[in-house]
């Protein structure tokens, strides 16, 4: 396991083109100018990948996000390993997950009193099914790259969220410029599907777009460390399964699949020369708040 560098935490933002411009969202010269719409998540190649990622730090991050918190939502659950991380502390967590058999998984440890009550409803973000204000943190990780409706989403969010709490926010997860991960996608597969680069920053700054004008004008970004890990000491191995794990995780089923896995291989190779047995995959918070930040 890697040693862990602190979390970076910047300053408070309240200007929210200062989101846009800022540097943990960029790369700023690749900005797209609209959403290129949503990567479809496998789901075989979404768990095994889930089975390779540690993200202690990400994890303390959502925890201290939503600690002063009574009633959180995690939109997009998955898994549920946020949703437990936030239960665990809080005594509950709701999470909305569309897809079936996650909404099974989350069902499994619905229950468990280890981990606090986690309470799985079926939905999806662009249509939550709650009333207004239903809670006072709105968190969502690694979920806008996979929603239709990116604005619809993030206004469902805001709704949700009880701007007059005093610890109201909105909490969103997503990936840093230098996300590993992402640039070795970019670099080789996205590029066979014909369609846009992905831009995870374009994702965070244009949330804050949305939510500014709905009354959280408050915003922080913070950086957090997290990485795939290949302990195969073969490194052809190695190479292998970090090709399988990428494309699994945004191409499972595409017609172009098995040309990715040796278009990536190469760009493998010369990243496992550098960091041999470990594919970052840095994140960026962004939290919106209605007030200014106490802490
Ligand atoms: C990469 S996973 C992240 C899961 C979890 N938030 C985490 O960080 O472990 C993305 C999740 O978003 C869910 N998702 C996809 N489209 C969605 C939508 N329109 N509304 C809510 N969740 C969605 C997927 O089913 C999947 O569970």
């Amino acid at each position: 396991m890697p040693t862990h560098t602190p979390t970076a935490v910047t300053p408070s933002v309240t200007d929210v083109l200062e989101v846009r411009r800022h540097p943990l969202c960029g790369p700023s010269d690749r900005m797209p100018a609209r959403y290129r719409g949503p990567h479809r998540l496998g789901h075989a190649g979404w768990l095994g990948f889930t089975e390779r990622l540690e993200r202690r730090e990400e994890i303390a991050l959502v925890r201290s996000a939503t600690a002063a918190s009574h009633r959180v939502l995690d939109v997009g659950g998955g898994t549920g390993e946020l949703t437990r991380a936030v239960a665990s502390q809080l005594g509950r967590c709701t999470t909305v997950e569309p897809h079936g058999s996650r909404v099974a998984t989350l069902n499994a440890h619905a229950g468990d009193s280890r981990t606090g009550t986690v309470e799985p409803v079926p939905g999806h973000a662009e249509s939550l099914p709650f009333p207004d204000r239903s809670f006072d943190a709105v968190l969502a990780a690694w979920v806008l790259p996979y929603v239709d409706d990116l604005e619809q989403s993030v206004r469902e969010m805001a709704r949700v969220c009880d701007i007059g709490h005093p610890q109201a926010r909105v909490v969103l997860i997503g990936g840093a410029p230098d996300n590993e991960l992402v640039g070795l996608l970019n670099e080789t597969c996205v590029p066979l599907t014909g369609e846009p680069l992905d831009h995870q920053g374009f994702l965070l700054a244009t949330a804050a777009e949305i939510l500014a004008p709905l009354g959280f004008r408050h915003f922080s970004l913070h950086r957090t460390e997290a990485a795939l890990h290949f302990p195969e000491t073969a490194p052809e191995e190695r190479v292998h399964a970090a090709a399988g794990s990428l494309v699994g995780l945004w191409y499972e089923d595409h017609p172009r699949a098995p040309d990715m896995r040796r278009a990536i291989a190469p760009a493998l190779r010369r990243h496992f020369a550098r960091r041999p047995h470990a594919i970052g995959d840095q994140g960026v918070a962004l939290i919106a708040r209605p007030n200014p930040p106490q802490e």
